[in-house]
């Protein structure tokens, strides 16, 4: 397990070696807040006093009492083109006063607020971005205020070495203003994982969740992550969605819960991404829930491992940019629609170009777009999907007792057990005598002996969970 994050640069000096982590003292448990994303995506909506209402809705909801204290701007509260002398800036319409007044206002509600930027020469939404400019920008985000850096990984190399570069280039720049900014990295990799204690406070693990197979992919990636998380550090499998069905990305109310619990086992940030402003009463309650919150925010920090599975075996992809498998189903339509627009123009120049040269449409044109339609059969037949199976997850907690999450990826319901090797990976003892908690219901479960079917649930298909605390009495 890693170190806090306060003792790594102690223990660096004292192995003599030079300081190369975050010196924040930040996220020692999982960052909780809320992310714009997955609730306004690029909308003109999302402006200053949009914010302000976000803040005030969050303290209202009773969500910033229960420890979200991280209301987060994604991307496109920037121009599209740096300052002459290569400030960010934000974007004048949606905030004509600038951010120092928004970032006061949260403050004033007892709330932190993030920014988001990237290690790029352009933002995913091609706004502008960081590359080269780290010291300014850092030296911006701390003038404002700021308390959290989301950044991301577009227009970028995407070579292992340079990316570690210059999100280290960011987390010195981070460092150097003497502010304490939480530092999230956004690379989609799991390869960052070994690598992420000594950049940042999170890092992103997989592709975006914006539907249930990509949560799935995100699950599947984190379960060979484990022993890289710990206080200070953790791997970010992705914001959480909502229920809303007008949201730009969301899940059913029973994945939301899903979703949820298995965020709070893998000790993963949780980062609300359901329209806050009118929030779906089910989601609502999902998040309100201070005894999952409990699992989230304990102290040991450490991330749930895999303790039963019939799931096949998984090998994290990368590079989901251009890589079906793994790729968002936002960027699996932009890819769509670009190559559904040029392989129509390809197809109408082959039909009108023989008049000028006789053979450019039959042996150019034609199968550049035969390839751009076979692209997009690619696409839509290799998307991520879920596999027909069930696991059981654990999370040691402080007390000494485990919060145990059984989940159900498959369409059909199904009865998902804990055998004795499961038993066994969580440390109890067939026989054992155990007190048992619903975190979800909310109601004791009455098991008091731990035997081969002890520890099981029947769940529903497609996504659904349960979530029990288990505690041995020794
Ligand atoms: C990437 C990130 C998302 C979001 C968008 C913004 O796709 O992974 O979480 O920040 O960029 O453009």
């Amino acid at each position: 397990m890693t170190s806090p994050s306060f003792m790594r640069p102690l223990l660096a000096l004292a192995m003599g070696h030079t300081i190369v982590a975050l010196d924040n003292g930040l996220g020692l448990t999982p960052a909780m807040g809320y992310n714009t994303w997955n609730d306004f995506r690029c909308s003109p909506e999302m402006n200053a006093k949009a914010v302000m209402a976000l803040a005030d809705k969050m303290d209202e909801l009773g969500l910033v009492k229960l420890g979200y204290r991280y209301l987060n701007l994604d991307d496109c509260w920037q121009l599209e083109e740096l300052s002459d002398t290569g400030e960010l800036q934000p974007d004048p319409v949606a905030f004509p006063e600038g951010m120092k007044p928004v970032v006061d206002y949260v403050h004033s509600r007892g709330l932190l607020l993030g920014l988001y930027s990237c290690r790029g020469w352009k933002t995913c939404a091609f706004r502008g971005a960081s590359s080269g400019h780290e010291a300014i920008h850092a030296r911006q985000f701390a003038q404002w205020g700021v308390d959290y850096l989301k950044h991301d990984s577009c227009w970028a190399s995407g070579e292992r070495s340079a990316a570690f570069a210059q999100y280290a280039a960011m987390r010195d720049a981070l460092n150097a203003t003497g502010r304490p900014i939480l530092y999230s990295l956004c690379g989609w990799s799991s390869w960052y994982s070994p690598e992420g204690a000594k950049l940042g406070n999170s890092w992103r693990i997989s592709a975006d969740c914006d539907e249930w197979a990509n949560v799935y992919v995100a699950v599947r990636t984190n379960e060979l992550l484990a022993a890289y998380a710990g206080p200070g550090a953790f791997n970010d499998p992705d914001m959480l969605l909502g229920s809303s069905p007008n949201a730009p990305a969301h899940l059913t109310p029973m994945q939301v819960q899903s979703q949820f619990s298995l965020w709070a086992v893998m000790a993963a940030p949780l980062l609300i991404g359901s329209r806050l402003l009118s929030m779906p009463a089910s989601d609502l309650a999902t998040y309100t829930n201070d005894e999952v919150i409990a699992v989230s925010q304990d102290a040991l920090g450490q991330q749930g491992r895999v303790v039963w599975s019939n799931c096949p075996p998984y090998v994290p992809r990368d590079n989901w940019w251009n890589s079906p498998w793994s790729m968002p189903f936002d960027v699996c339509c932009m890819w769509t629609r670009a190559l559904a627009t040029a392989a129509a123009v390809l197809f109408t120049m082959a039909a009108t170009c023989r008049r000028f040269a006789p053979r450019c449409g039959a042996y150019v044109l034609l199968p550049l777009g035969l390839f751009c339609a076979l692209y997009i059969a690619v696409l839509w037949s290799f998307r991520p999907r879920t596999h027909e199976c069930q696991q059981v997850w654990a999370r040691p907690l402080a007390d000494g007792a485990q919060a145990v999450c059984f989940v159900n990826f498959a369409q059909a319901p199904a009865r998902v057990a804990c055998d004795a090797n499961c038993l066994g990976a969580m440390g109890f003892s067939k026989g054992g005598t155990v007190r048992v908690r619903d975190l979800v219901r909310r109601v004791d479960v009455p098991v008091t002996t731990l035997g081969d079917d002890a520890l099981a649930v029947d769940l529903e298909g497609d996504g659904d969970s349960a979530l029990w605390r288990v505690l041995e009495r020794r």
